[in-house]
């Protein structure tokens, strides 16, 4: 027995060593951190533990039959966070490049597999070639089933992808199916068709970092939700991430004891919007007022930044944040701001997170580029996204709230389940000036003196029509707050609120314009 237990000791050591030496120093001098090494940082002291250690690839093709690929590249098991039950797969690059053959995918779906059945999120740790090219088929039919996997454990676990290297080709796809994408500036990468292939394809010269950095990812395309310096604080965000959230789509997010007074009145509120519609503000400065400690954890904050989501906690409890942000582009809704938050609004619906919408919006982006691009549809989105959440929704009207963006933003008629307004909202179908030209046209182009009684229309449109008084009267806004009172009104709405339960007609899936 004594030789037995000396030799599966021997075995673990040597397939812990992944790559072995040289490669690991290779990889380290390269500023990444080795897959076991990750799932170290991610877990609590002690608690990984591992699954299928002694899986070995079973290819024979060329000269595979020769190739050792210790745990067949890719380290898979479970642990705790926090205390709260964490699945993990994490891709070891010093192992054949971290590429995936057949055992390396059916270990990763055997997690997948496990997260789901036992509710827990599960954070896939992305450094890899890519499909392993001497497996061939075996490779894509992997990849294929860590797909399917992804899409059915959708909205039932939280699933978080972490890309800490390559992630080249269709391999792309399972990060792009969960439900977070975390990059380390400078050391990730993710990209359908690599540089190469590009220049011979179309000609176009371009990097590995222009094409699908970090930066690219978080400013330009929105496919990533996080960019970090280094690895440790990436993972370090991971687990801030996951405090956030619940473990499954049956369980509420983790409530926290908090040191905040609930009742907390905040004078600074009541001058923080200028009295000048057309002058701009961080909506940022608000949202951390409001929230516990003056903490917001804010989602893909380099992308579309005309609108702000993130998440904050009232009274200990998550709240989903999604607020236009007068700073950018006046807080107008694109094509771009309408993806990130009716995926947002989807994120938090499908965990039991409630949402709070603070609207300062003048109206959609006008222009070509957008009609072109189809903001009808994508705006669509966000109107659908609110409409089928079922989670409590509370908005409150910061300033404007204009025309069909009024209604994007989550009105009564979308299903808000409290509305709120500061007393010097102003909300119509379209903003004082471009009201004025159309309905007083006439008055304006026969007056002596045309700006001044456009001026005087203007006032006279925003006294009469752009307040917050009619709205009230008809019940679309179901208070107006004095804003200092803000905090301990809206923690009192979603305490209300907390056994909220709304039942839709039974139906295979809606049909949302995607
Ligand atoms: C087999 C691979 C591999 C792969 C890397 N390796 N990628 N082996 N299949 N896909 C091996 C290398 O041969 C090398 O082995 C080791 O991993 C490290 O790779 P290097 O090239 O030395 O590292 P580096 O210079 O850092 O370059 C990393 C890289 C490059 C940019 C990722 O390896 C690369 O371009 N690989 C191929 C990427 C690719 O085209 N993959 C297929 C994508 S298509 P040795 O023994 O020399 O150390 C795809 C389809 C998925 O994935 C479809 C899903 C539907």
């Amino acid at each position: 027995m004594k030789e037995k237990i000396e030799r599966l000791l021997e075995t673990a050591k040597k397939i812990e060593l992944g790559g072995g030496e040289q490669r690991i120093e290779k990889h380290h001098k390269s500023g990444k951190l080795t897959a076991r090494e990750r799932i170290n940082l991610l877990f609590d002291e002690g608690s990984f533990v591992e699954v299928d250690k002694f899986v070995e690839h079973r290819c024979t093709n060329f000269d595979m039959a020769k190739v050792e690929a210790p745990a067949d590249g890719v380290v898979t098991g479970y642990g705790t966070v926090d205390g709260r039950l964490v699945f993990t797969y994490a891709q070891d690059f010093t192992v054949v490049g971290g590429s995936l053959g057949e055992m390396h995918a059916a270990k990763i779906c055997k997690v997948q597999d496990m997260a789901l059945k036992m509710g827990a999120p599960i954070v896939g740790f992305n450094d890899s070639g890519g499909a392993r090219i001497q497996e061939g088929v075996d490779a894509l039919s992997g990849y294929g089933k860590i797909f399917y996997r992804n899409t059915i454990a959708s909205g039932v676990i939280p699933q978080i992808s972490v890309i800490m290297g390559p992630s080249a080709g269709g391999a792309v796809y399972s990060p792009a199916l969960t439900d977070f994408i975390f990059m380390v500036d400078k050391t990730s990468m993710m990209f359908i068709t690599g540089p190469q292939v590009i220049k011979s394809v179309t000609g176009e010269e371009v990097t590995q970092e222009e094409l699908g950095g970090a930066n690219t990812h978080n400013k330009i395309s929105g496919v990533a939700h996080f960019v970090d310096k280094t690895e440790a604080e990436c993972i370090e965000r991971i687990k801030e991430l996951l405090s956030f959230l619940p473990s499954n789509n049956l369980e509420q997010a983790p409530i926290y004891t908090i040191e905040d007074e609930i009742n907390r009145v905040e004078e600074k509120l009541n001058e923080i919007v200028p009295v000048n519609p057309n002058k701009p503000y961080d909506m940022k400065e608000i949202i951390k007022l409001l929230a516990d400690n003056g903490d917001f954890f804010e989602i893909q904050p380099y992308y579309a930044q005309n609108i702000i989501t993130g998440y904050i906690r009232l009274n200990g409890k998550t709240i989903g944040i999604i607020a236009n942000q007068p700073k950018i582009l006046a807080g107008c809704l694109d094509i771009n701001a309408s993806d990130k938050a009716g995926r947002f609004i989807r994120t938090c619906d499908a965990f039991n997170i409630p949402l709070l919408n603070l609207v300062d919006v003048p109206g959609f982006l006008p222009g070509t580029e957008q009609e072109y691009g189809g903001i009808i549809r994508h705006g669509a989105k966000m109107l659908y996204a609110y409409s089928e959440a079922t989670v409590p929704k509370v908005t409150l009207i910061v300033r404007k709230a204009y025309g069909g963006a009024y209604l994007a933003m989550c009105s009564k008629d979308l299903g808000a389940d409290q509305v709120f307004a500061w007393p010097n909202a102003e909300i119509a179908v379209m903003g004082p000036d471009g009201a004025a030209n159309i309905i007083f046209k006439k008055d304006i182009e026969n007056s002596d003196n045309p700006i001044e009684t456009r001026q005087e229309k203007i006032a006279e449109y925003r006294d009469t029509v752009a307040n917050p008084y009619i709205a009230a009267q008809r019940g679309f806004v179901d208070d107006i707050l004095v804003p200092s009172i803000t905090r301990p009104r809206l923690i009192s709405a979603f305490d209300m609120l907390e056994s909220k339960r709304e039942n839709r007609p039974a139906k295979k899936h809606g049909n949302m314009p995607v």
